[in-house]
């Protein structure tokens, strides 16, 4: 097993439409790999295109259980809707509310190619939407009350954005130096 690199904000393939997992092509040590990754960086949900692998498949946890869900798709939600903060591995430091569906029903398949409908509520419908966003190039911060940004890293420089391009320009500095294309927004 091998930790993988979490890619930050401003990473293009965080931007990107992932592809689907034909039948039996996922491979079993990169399961192994995501969800070691996951716990190691004690997140809650970890998705491939955040590991640099443009593919539908996320791992979610929870005290009692572990998801490991290919081409995950949200196929029904119910009305009520939670607001709560959220955070991101790829967008390490920050949180914000995000409003999201009280329930989703999300159908997916196993690593083993069984399909199945998963019913979750709660923090699970919460980590579920986001990491099933990730899927489709969206980030949490697309959906976030800006105005609730908060840096939680604190120390010597402690420092509270205000604005997106405040955030895109610590993220530049602290990840992205090198780069010369920065994806920021939705593509
Ligand atoms: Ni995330």
């Amino acid at each position: 097993m091998a930790l993988l690199d979490v890619i930050k904000y401003g990473h293009p393939t965080l931007r990107q439409m992932a592809e689907p997992y034909k039948p039996g092509e996922i491979d079993g040590g990169f399961v192994q790999d995501m969800i070691e990754t996951m716990r190691t960086e004690d997140g809650v949900g970890l998705s491939a295109p955040q590991v640099n692998v443009s593919k539908r498949f996320i791992v979610v946890t929870d005290s009692e259980n572990l998801y490991t869900l290919v081409n995950p798709e949200i196929i029904a939600h119910s009305e009520s809707t939670i607001t709560d903060t959220e955070g991101c591995l790829s967008i390490p430091g920050l949180q914000a509310s995000v409003t999201r569906w009280e329930k989703v029903i999300v159908r997916a398949f196993d690593v083993d190619g069984e399909k199945k409908e998963i019913s979750v509520r709660g923090l699970l419908s919460r980590v579920f939407q986001h990491e099933i966003d990730h899927l489709n190039g969206v980030l949490y911060l697309d959906r976030a009350d800006i105005s609730t940004l908060t840096w939680i890293n604190g120390g010597e420089d402690h420092y509270t954005p205000t604005t997106l391009e405040e955030v895109q320009r610590e993220y530049k500095k602290l990840y992205h130096a090198e780069r010369r294309e920065l994806f920021f927004e939705t593509v």
